[in-house]
């Protein structure tokens, strides 16, 4: 007798971060997890400091102070706030919470991955609704609601392709929607989007008992190695994942760097004004070269390069690789012909163009040239 695991998990391919280093070198550039090239604020690093005379001590279950400070500086209702092991671990509670076998978890095509790998750990069907040019479709999304779709996620921005949806787009799923369908709006990288119609839909759930925002410290806060995320949910939603989660599953090192963080208005303004100056530098650059990056309300971009062969994403992947700057390739998201590159520092972000221009001229000249290079 072997053992068997519940239908679906051997249908999962586990995650596959971004890259981290690359043998034989030293240094690398790295821009294929869309984490802060500034780093946390310097607040968010004495506070993580100040703990280790406590490490024996088991954190603050229920995450009070950190859920204080997140309600003091987004004007919300703390006991609506549920903590979790960066926003990750609150996809799969909520789809845990809400869908098993049988059910379907609706998400739109170029989503981020892990609603679809969340869905099939708990037995349900991910459900693809297709896209328009990459953006999120409202209508092809609620054409796919089925009385067997529970839960809908939204990346609003949406990684990897950086587009996202107005609040009025917003309001028309909402609404589109049965009342027992939850929409859970992932806003991981709200704090990038500068867009005048952009909204993160906080307001709306004070409205609706079926919605869920989510949100993370891993980008803009710069603390993705402490995992750390929060959701803003409805009172029963918040006493479900109270439910579910692990009674300790935020650590006190997280939830430390948590407050200090939130409380940093200039670091995430620094942050914001250096990912909208680079990011909209970086798309001129490179459309002066030919290429086409998509338009991004977030902190990375995704660029699409020509099939041929010397010009191809995989091609580009190689040079920037052998240049030792890594970024994200996208054959997992559907997008082979696609780069997802973030926004570094400023040496960093130079060094990354500086070697697609490389790039584009090598490609330019044939690939006998590339050979010699
Ligand atoms: C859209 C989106 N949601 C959620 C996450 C997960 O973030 P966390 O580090 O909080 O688990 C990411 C990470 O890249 C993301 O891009």
């Amino acid at each position: 007798m072997t053992l068997t695991p519940r239908p679906g998990i051997m249908e999962i391919a586990p995650y596959v971060g971004g890259e981290a280093a690359i043998p034989g070198k030293n240094r690398v550039i790295r821009l294929a997890s869309n984490e802060n090239p500034l780093g946390p604020s310097p607040l968010a690093i004495a506070a993580y400091a100040s703990l280790e005379k406590d490490l024996h001590r088991y954190p603050d279950g229920g995450a009070r102070a950190l859920r204080e400070a997140i309600a003091r500086a987004e004007d919300l209702d703390p006991d609506r706030i549920v903590c979790g092991a960066g926003s990750d671990e609150l996809i799969a509670l909520l789809v845990r919470g809400y869908a098993g076998p049988g059910d379907e978890v609706l998400h739109s095509a170029h989503g981020f991955l892990m609603y679809a790998l969340s869905a099939k750990g708990a037995g349900a069907e991910p459900i693809a609704a297709p896209e328009r040019e990459l953006n999120a479709d409202v209508d092809a999304l609620l054409e796919r609601v089925s009385e067997n779709t529970k839960l809908l996620f939204l990346a609003n921005p949406n990684n990897p392709t950086g587009s996202y949806l107005t609040e009025a787009e917003l309001r028309r799923l909402h609404q589109g929607l049965p009342e027992q369908v939850l929409l859970v709006i992932d806003a991981a990288y709200a704090e990038y989007a500068i867009e005048d119609d952009y909204c993160s839909a906080m307001d709306m759930v004070a409205e609706f008992g079926n919605l869920v925002v989510t949100r993370t410290f891993s980008k803009i806060h710069g603390l993705a190695a402490l995992r750390l995320g929060w959701a803003y949910c409805p009172p029963d939603v918040a006493d479900v994942l109270n439910r579910l989660r692990g009674p300790f599953n935020v650590s006190q090192a997280a939830q430390a760097a948590g407050v200090a963080a939130v409380g940093d208005r200039q670091h995430l303004e620094r942050s914001r004004a250096h990912n909208t100056r680079w990011l909209n530098w970086t798309v001129e650059r490179l459309s002066a070269i030919g290429l086409d990056p998509r338009p991004s309300a977030g902190n990375f971009l995704l660029v699409r390069f020509a099939g041929e062969s010397g010009r191809s994403a995989e091609a580009a992947l190689a040079h920037l690789k052998k240049n030792g700057i890594l970024v994200r390739a996208m054959g997992g998201y559907g997008l082979p012909d696609c780069l997802r590159i973030t926004i570094g520092t400023e040496s960093e972000t130079r060094a990354m163009v500086q070697a697609l221009e490389g790039f584009a001229a090598l490609a330019e000249a044939g690939p006998a040239s590339e050979k010699r290079a």
